[in-house]
């Protein structure tokens, strides 16, 4: 069984990343070949600056191989495969216009203020290259990109009736306790919002966000409900299930106010995250190593995708 998913590099690792789709893949990868890779290609949608680019590509490797990647991995970035541009452009023309304008993921960013190139509106299409180049079963991936890997299996179907049983249909698999991670303002936490909780970075201005967590008014006093609060809602992820029982009881009785839930919120994610941190300081002394476990990845993903792109060009008449 392969596993296949993808992150962008653009911006820094936050939680929703880490819960959504880091872990997952990183617990699926126990049972079958895990290819985690750097998106950056996607990026280049929202990234045009090339010196940030560059720099966050290197803080997405380093921070993925801190928090638990195992040396199994094939772990590479997506610039590193040259044939996913040739394979998305293959792909483009078996894919109908209104499989592309009917998606979430480029309405919701129009919505968000982006302007739409082409690259932003055939964006699935290239994610459609990804999943199916390394014939992916199983793309673990956060509830935002559930009907991106829908649309890949359709182009799969569409390629193989056509040109014949070639591409492997991947099936999205959602962790339901974490398919939607709230950000500071309550929506889905995305980098491309500005509401994101980084995994690292400086204690002090870490804490502060999750202290800008928006909550409802009311009082100290008075009994609040959990379950439509984002504060809690982060609780849940990091703590362990006695814990969760007091906060919502706490929530609950009343006399327990947001400011004290925030601060037990980040005591949790302080130290869920703590044994990553010391990883990560090593890693940063160890460029070499993180270099060349992406140099390994790329080569292992260079030939199981030239494998299928052989197979692909011979039934394309190319
Ligand atoms: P972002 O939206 O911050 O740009 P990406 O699009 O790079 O993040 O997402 C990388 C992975 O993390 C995807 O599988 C995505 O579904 C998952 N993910 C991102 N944000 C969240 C979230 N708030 N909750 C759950 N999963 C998420
Ligand atoms: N589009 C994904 C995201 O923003 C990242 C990604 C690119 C991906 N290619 C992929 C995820 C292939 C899974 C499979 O989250």
């Amino acid at each position: 069984m392969r596993i296949l998913s993808g992150i962008q590099p653009s911006g820094t690792i936050h939680i929703g990343n880490y819960f959504g789709m880091m872990k997952p893949a990183m617990e699926l990868s126990k049972k079958g070949e895990a290819y985690l890779f750097i998106a950056d290609y996607h990026a280049l949608t929202v990234l045009p600056e090339p010196e940030k680019l560059r720099g966050r590509i290197r803080n997405v490797a380093v921070d993925f191989i801190a928090c638990g990647l195992t040396e199994e991995t094939v772990f590479f970035r997506q610039s590193d495969v040259r044939c996913i541009p040739e394979l998305t452009w293959i792909l483009s023309c078996v894919t109908p216009m209104g499989l592309l304008e009917r998606c979430h993921g480029y309405k919701d960013k129009l919505a968000h203020g982006l302007s739409p190139n082409h690259g932003l509106f055939a964006y699935p299409v290239l994610m459609a290259a990804d999943i199916l180049i390394y014939k992916s079963n199983i793309v673990p991936v956060g509830k935002d990109q559930k009907q991106h890997v829908e649309v890949a299996r359709d182009i799969a179907q569409r390629f193989n009736n056509k040109y014949g049983e070639i591409l492997v249909l991947p099936e999205p698999q959602i962790r339901e306790d974490a398919a939607l991670v709230p950000g500071t303002d309550g929506q889905k936490m995305s980098k491309t919002y500005g509401n994101t909780i980084e995994l690292f970075g400086n204690e002090k201005e870490l804490k502060k966000k999750f202290m800008s967590i928006v909550t409802d008014c009311k009082t100290l006093e008075e009994p609040k409900d959990p379950e439509t609060c984002p504060v809690f809602t982060l609780y849940k992820l990091f703590a362990a299930n006695d814990q969760i029982e007091v906060m919502a009881a706490n929530y609950r009785k009343g006399g327990y106010g947001y400011g004290h839930a925030k601060k037990e919120l980040f005591d949790v994610f302080w130290e869920y995250f703590r044994p990553f941190r010391t990883r990560r300081e090593e890693l940063l002394k160890d460029m070499g190593y993180v270099d060349a476990f992406l140099r390994r990845g790329a080569e292992k993903a260079n030939e199981t995708a030239e494998k299928t792109m052989k197979q692909i060009r011979e039934s394309i008449g190319l």
